[in-house]
């Protein structure tokens, strides 16, 4: 089974023939909401909208340990995160799809760990490939039977938020790699490695990040949620392609 987590613009997942909800109880509280289980094309696929379902639960005050831990008992072969994020390289005009491959972490005070107990072995995990090259993959293979243009790779800034940035920031986030920026990458990649969770990440570019392309002075945020409702139909596609060519 396919698990998708839905990002801003995507509070469901139209495509889904519902079947049923659960609520998850988890050691780490509630997660974002109840999860949604239901077919595409006759194969099964599990959905959380991150910031709930009304929309309600902004990036830093999400529960990414319940969000995780949960999803991990659903077993699921793949979890695919879709992420809208700043464009920071010139490539990631607003309306691309980007797989990222790197992701740098500059958030800060979030339950970012499974292993912050003082009495078990201290435990560290790898994380030199942030997100699974196989889940990538199948992404990536997916795009391209849906015909929809991927930009494959790229690096990950993920900021704190919910403030957006400031141009000098970018300018920051720019000289240390990062060819986009988003508020929800970090703790939920890390998290999903310390579960051993296939994980990878479809992100949708919803604006220029601060101070480029046309955003030199301001970012419009009604600009934002009209690029994310026009590309998730794209988003859309490839999750379908992918249960459907790849699904159980
Ligand atoms: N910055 C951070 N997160 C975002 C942005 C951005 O410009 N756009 C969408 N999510």
């Amino acid at each position: 089974m396919f698990a998708v987590i839905g990002g801003s613009g995507m509070a469901q997942l139209s495509c889904l023939e519902i079947s049923h909800r659960q609520i998850i109880r988890t050691p780490y509280g509630e997660p974002s909401g109840p999860f949604t289980f239901g077919k595409v094309n006759n194969h099964e696929i599990v959905f959380l909208a991150r910031h709930g379902h009304g929309h309600t639960i902004p990036p830093h005050l999400i529960n990414y340990r319940a969000n995780i831990w949960a999803l991990k008992t659903l077993k699921p072969k793949h979890v695919i995160a879709v992420a809208a994020v700043g464009g920071i390289h010139d490539d990631l005009v607003p309306g691309s799809l980007i797989i990222p491959d790197q992701i740098i972490d500059y958030t800060h005070s979030r339950d970012f760990t499974f292993f912050d107990s003082r009495d078990e072995p201290v435990t560290h995990i790898d994380f030199t490939r942030p997100y699974s090259p196989e889940t990538r993959a199948l992404i990536l293979k997916a795009a391209n039977r849906a015909g929809e243009a991927v930009i494959d790779g790229g690096v990950y800034a993920a900021t704190q938020g919910p403030r957006l940035e400031t141009a000098a920031e970018i300018n920051r986030l720019a000289h240390d790699g990062a060819d986009m920026v988003g508020m929800t990458g970090m703790p939920e990649a890390a998290l999903a490695r310390e579960q051993a969770l296939n994980y990878a990440a479809l992100a949708v570019v919803a604006n220029h990040a601060a101070g480029r392309g046309t955003n030199t002075d301001v970012i419009s945020l009604k600009e934002i949620f009209t690029i994310l409702d026009e590309t998730m139909a794209h988003v859309r596609n490839i999750l379908e392609h992918l249960v459907n060519c790849y699904g159980d």
